[in-house]
């Protein structure tokens, strides 16, 4: 009998105590990391890796992930490949599911992405669309967690564009039950059913287009690029957002002890400060690092190991 195959596609895929259980597996493998204890449990495992887009983190922290784990990757760009001369992605999938264990994608069109997964036989891992980016809200959720403990009841603040960052800590409020205050410019406001479809969830998520109200007694202020890959307004969307930019005046509205979360890369100057990146609140690195070891835990959950 074959098994439907694990994806890793959106955190309204999951409830909240499933999540919780990938962060814990994170959690615990961060801990014996290098040890003797940390063992190969996907010795003969290869992931292959697509990239449509440009990555820092997501490829390096998946490769490492895959290695420390014991597994092999295989490295792909869409221009590459036979996807780039009109292949289909269900065609794709149903080639690379012969040849390799899982697949991780960046690609910006989520669709193609969901057809990729319907038709794979084997995980797929969402590295990053148009409209999610939900190996990143792991990553912050446990950086969260590591300096602040639970989040369950305290509130995190955005400031900023509505991107696909954003949209993966709306789906993530109600799933780990922390309070979202969101602002953006009004021109750049989530959908209204966006926002709905969380408050259904039970989530308490807001909208302001005031940052400062935003950030009033917020243990976390969040924030990401202006201008997203596959973004082409960038001198309007710059104009719109300048008063969003998250420099220390911002900051010392949150509570005192705040702590400051970036995705990265950042755009310093732009939606963020020096001072803000480079200051005691900020935990950006911390985040960048955790990228590894929560995608460990996705990646455990994907092979069920
Ligand atoms: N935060 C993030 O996904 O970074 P990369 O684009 O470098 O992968
Ligand atoms: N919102 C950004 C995230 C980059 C990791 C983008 O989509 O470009």
């Amino acid at each position: 009998m074959t098994h439907a195959p694990r994806h890793f596609l959106d955190l309204a895929d999951f409830g909240g105590a499933e999540l919780k259980a990938i962060l814990d597996k994170a959690g615990a493998l961060k801990r014996v990391r290098r040890t003797s204890e940390a063992g190969k449990p996907l010795a003969g495992k290869v992931l292959a890796m697509i990239f449509e887009r440009p990555s820092t983190r997501t490829r390096v922290s998946f490769d490492v992930g895959m290695r420390e784990l014991g597994g092999e990757t295989i490295m792909l760009t869409g221009a590459e490949m036979q996807l780039g001369r009109g292949e289909t992605i269900s065609d794709t999938a149903k080639v690379l599911s012969r040849y390799v264990d899982a697949i991780m994608i960046r690609m910006l069109d989520h669709n193609a992405v969901r057809e990729l997964a319907e038709a794979a036989t084997v995980p797929v891992i969402n590295g990053l669309t148009k409209l999610s980016h939900p190996c990143q809200i792991m990553a912050d959720i446990m950086t969260f967690e590591e300096k602040k403990g639970s989040i369950r009841g305290k509130t995190v603040a955005w400031a900023g564009d509505t991107n696909n960052v954003l949209a993966s800590w709306i789906q993530a409020a109600p799933r780990f039950g922390f309070k979202l205050n969101i602002a953006t410019p009004e021109e750049l406001a989530p959908r209204r059913e966006v926002i709905a479809a969380a408050q259904r969830e039970g989530a308490d998520v807001s909208w302001t287009s005031d940052p400062y109200q935003a950030v009033e007694r917020a243990d976390c202020v969040v924030t990401d690029c202006w201008v997203s890959m596959g973004d082409e307004d960038a001198g309007r969307r710059h104009n719109l957002l300048k008063a969003y930019q998250v420099n220390k005046q911002l900051m010392s509205a949150a509570s005192s002890d705040a702590i400051f979360m970036h995705c990265l890369p950042a755009h310093r100057g732009e939606e963020v400060t020096d001072e803000v990146m480079d200051g005691p609140q900020s935990v950006v690195f911390d985040e960048a690092e955790n990228r590894l070891h929560a995608q460990k835990g996705v990646l455990a959950w994907c092979f069920g190991v």
